[in-house]
């Protein structure tokens, strides 16, 4: 997928470093076994490289390579992490689908993998993106230094998991009521908290202002699926509501929903503004957070 929305500086760069993340991607999650790996299943590589590839904004790819270039990372190490955070992410999307979760058929404008495969498959595929996700940021071209290496392992361990994106899922489901007789009434503060674990500390990996960017993306995400177009999101609309998400429209309102999503993009301005001009593009995707249709 290539974000088009008139082709500004922002989406030629976010389009690039997709490419880049596309290709890199497409390169190592190929047939041929690495070593140490015995064999890689026809059908399970097959659905990895479905759920991967051809497709998505790569939004955590380009906070990765945007903000390690405020600090002079090479390209090709911060693609690395890119890749690796985009495995995770892809994963997440995958089980997110799943009938035992949202339930849904549509995604990135395609058939969701449970669909397009079936649903052992689609659980096998996401299991793997995870580890290879953690096989990517252990290797030496994604930082020669071993002390920088296990650093990512254990921020990219505690974004994924029980107390980032795989906890705020757990929250997600539990604020749809389906484990109470009466479903529970979330405040603002508790949507806050669950919106920053399920898709804020995927995006904070990538970046510090990421995690303002983060709460802001899902509220866009949540705004989306009210006002969104199916055929521009490439995802079915219109479902929080009916499944009692607990989503930042259901407790604000649409209005305020996009105030408190306006008032995020000036905040990562703000932080955002001892970097200057380096920060340009940074500063241009929290405004495409705010804006964006997809
Ligand atoms: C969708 O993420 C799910 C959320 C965490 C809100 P994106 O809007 O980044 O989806 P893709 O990667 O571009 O398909
Ligand atoms: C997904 O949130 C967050 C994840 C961790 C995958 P949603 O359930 O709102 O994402 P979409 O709308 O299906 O992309
Ligand atoms: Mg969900
Ligand atoms: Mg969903
Ligand atoms: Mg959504």
């Amino acid at each position: 997928m290539s974000v088009n929305d008139g082709g500004s500086d922002f989406v030629t760069r976010l389009n690039e470093i997709a490419a880049s993340t596309e290709d890199l991607l497409d390169r190592l999650l190929a047939a041929a076994p690495m070593p140490a790996e015995r064999a890689r299943p026809k059908r399970l590589i097959e659905s990895m490289r479905y759920a991967t590839l051809g497709g998505g904004k790569r939004f955590r790819p380009f906070l990765v390579v945007e903000s390690a270039a405020l600090f002079g990372v090479p390209r090709e190490r911060s693609l690395m992490a890119g890749a690796a955070l985009e495995c995770v992410h892809c994963y997440s999307l995958v089980h997110d689908d799943l009938p035992a979760m949202d339930n849904d058929d549509l995604r990135r404008g395609r058939p969701t993998a449970h669909k397009a495969f079936d649903e052992a498959t689609a659980i096998l595929a996401g299991d793997s993106l995870l580890t290879f996700a953690f096989d990517i940021v252990s290797r030496t071209e994604t930082h020669p230094d071993p002390g920088i290496r296990i650093a990512l392992v254990q921020a990219l361990a505690r974004a994924s998991g029980l107390g980032g994106m795989a906890g705020g899922q757990m929250l997600d489901l539990a604020a749809e009521g389906r484990f109470a007789q009466t479903p529970p009434r979330l405040g603002l503060a508790e949507v806050e908290e669950l919106q920053a674990m399920k898709t804020g500390a995927l995006l904070r990996f990538g970046c510090l202002s990421g995690a303002i960017i983060g709460e802001a993306f899902q509220i866009a995400d949540d705004i989306l699926d009210v006002e969104g177009d199916p055929e521009t999101v490439g995802k079915a609309t219109g479902k929080d509501a009916d499944a009692h998400k607990a989503t930042a429209v259901a407790v604000l309102g649409v209005e305020r929903a996009k105030q408190k999503l306006f008032g995020l993009v000036a905040d990562a301005e703000a932080t955002l503004a001892p970097f200057g001009t380096r920060a340009t593009m940074l500063k241009a995707a929290a405004r495409f957070v705010a804006e964006r249709r997809a």
